[in-house]
């Protein structure tokens, strides 16, 4: 690593990000950002020592690879919108937005998020439940792919969006799956629709749907993009416009344990090739194209969380590590219980890096938080910690940082880093907790 990158802040420029390392114009063989016990080959004790901890580092690379892998094995006529919500670094979003991939954004912010990294409005798609009124008439302003309407009330509100901005408003109608509160019931969203296709304002051109989550099996994503265009053709008959995007979602699966297959790339290539194939053989559907929008798949594997080990004791025969880093970082093991892979860099000597010589225990790995939901891991043989040494939280590039409590208990936040090509660099400044005490004000009414 070199010292002068670990000053520099910003996000890298797009011919950084944009160039993986690996076979000259080739792409990265990698699938994960953990090699060798290195993050994107660099020792995590320098990167520790150079940016401090906790920290979330991702390797564009590895994220490049995933990105290029996903698109060759997809058909040509399916677009990919990379679920911004997953992670929204623009560091992130710039290396999939130099892979050719669109987005998928749920809130003003990440509208923001994907345009300052260089994806095209008519590349992102707005999607989610409760829109604001903002959201809406600045994506219908700056032109987006598509809205994802989630009941039939959101109609009337693009509608006024479409009006104020002075432009038509393209829409998708989503359908709501079992279980969730997201979408509408088809019969509605043909209502919806039909609202719509009366509108000069708008234009209806799909259907949205998202059923299937963390799917390892290429077949359950298959059988959800089969069951959604039987879904979508229907609908849009029915409302009288044509069909011009089936958006089935995200959802796919990446392994969070040792030894557990990846998801088939193949076989979901092939399985949504034969679902367009059958479209094509009508005439009105042989344009209709389809958008999937992974989050997890493309940055889960491409990131890592780094904490500190600060304290070591024993309790009930268990031998407990406190970080400096917990479910306030990393909230899934919490939120969803979630056991991602943890591995121990040992403080001291390069022999020690694998702490192969440790003892192996059983291990509880807490943060600072007072509160016993706090523990990323309980493991029943893990080599001895230390104080001063690290724990890397693996797959942690979805779902990490966005998803997680930072303002609980008032620690300093991660700080997040970007290898690329073997070189690091800050892309995003720890948060720092005396900026939420000095955006506050202890209220004089008397004054
Ligand atoms: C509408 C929508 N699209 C895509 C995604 C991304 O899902 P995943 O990260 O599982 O691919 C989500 C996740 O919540 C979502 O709500």
């Amino acid at each position: 690593m070199r010292g002068g990158e670990a000053a520099a802040t910003g996000h890298p420029p797009a011919s950084s990000t944009a160039a993986p390392a690996g076979p000259p114009g080739g792409t990265p063989a990698y699938d994960a950002i953990w090699r060798d016990g290195l993050l994107a080959d660099l020792d995590p004790r320098e990167l520790a020592r150079t940016f401090g901890t906790p920290l979330y580092v991702y390797d564009l690379d590895t994220l490049a690879g995933r990105a290029a892998r996903l698109r060759a094995a997809l058909p040509d006529r399916v677009d990919v919108a990379y679920a911004v919500k997953a992670n929204p670094s623009l560091a992130v979003i710039a290396t999939l937005a130099s892979a050719g991939l669109g987005a998928d954004v749920s809130s003003e912010g990440e509208r923001e998020a994907a345009l300052r990294a260089w994806i095209m409005p008519r590349a992102i798609v707005v999607t989610g439940p409760g829109k604001s009124d903002r959201l809406l008439r600045r994506a219908v302003e700056s032109g987006i792919r598509a809205i994802a309407v989630d009941s039939p009330g959101e109609v009337p509100r693009v509608e006024a969006a479409a009006v104020a901005a002075g432009e038509r408003a393209r829409l998708l109608f989503r359908l709501a799956q079992p279980g969730q509160t997201f979408g509408m019931p088809w019969e509605d969203a043909l209502a919806a629709a039909r609202l719509a296709v009366a509108s000069d304002h708008l234009r209806p051109i799909g259907v949205h749907a998202f059923a299937v989550s963390s799917a390892l099996d290429a077949g359950a994503l298959v059988r959800h993009v089969q069951r959604t265009v039987d879904a979508a053709v229907p609908l849009a008959r029915a409302a009288g416009f044509p069909l011009a995007l089936v958006d089935v979602g995200g959802g796919l699966g990446i392994p969070y344990r040792d030894g557990e297959a990846p998801l088939d790339l193949a076989s979901l290539g092939a399985g949504i090739g034969d679902v367009l194939t059958e479209l094509s053989s009508r005439l009105d559907l042989s344009e209709t194209r389809i958008l999937v929008e992974p989050g997890r798949y493309l940055s889960g594997p491409s990131g890592a969380f780094l904490a500190r080990v600060v304290d070591v004791k024993r309790l009930d025969g268990r031998h407990v590590a406190v970080l400096d880093g917990g479910i306030n970082h990393l909230l899934a093991p919490a939120l969803v219980g979630r056991r991602h892979r943890l591995r121990l860099v040992g403080s001291g000597s390069s022999q020690d890096r694998p702490p192969d010589g440790r003892q192996l225990v059983p291990v509880t790995l807490t943060g600072p938080l007072c509160t016993s939901l706090d523990v990323i891991g309980r493991l029943e043989a893990f080599p001895e910690p230390r104080p001063d040494d690290l724990v890397v939280a693996l797959d942690t590039g979805a779902y990490g940082f966005t998803q997680s409590m930072p303002w609980f208990l008032s620690h300093p936040g991660p700080a997040e880093v970007a290898i690329a090509g073997g070189r690091a660099m800050l892309v995003r400044d720890r948060l720092d907790p005396a900026e939420v005490v000095a955006a506050q004000r202890i209220p004089r009414f008397d004054v």
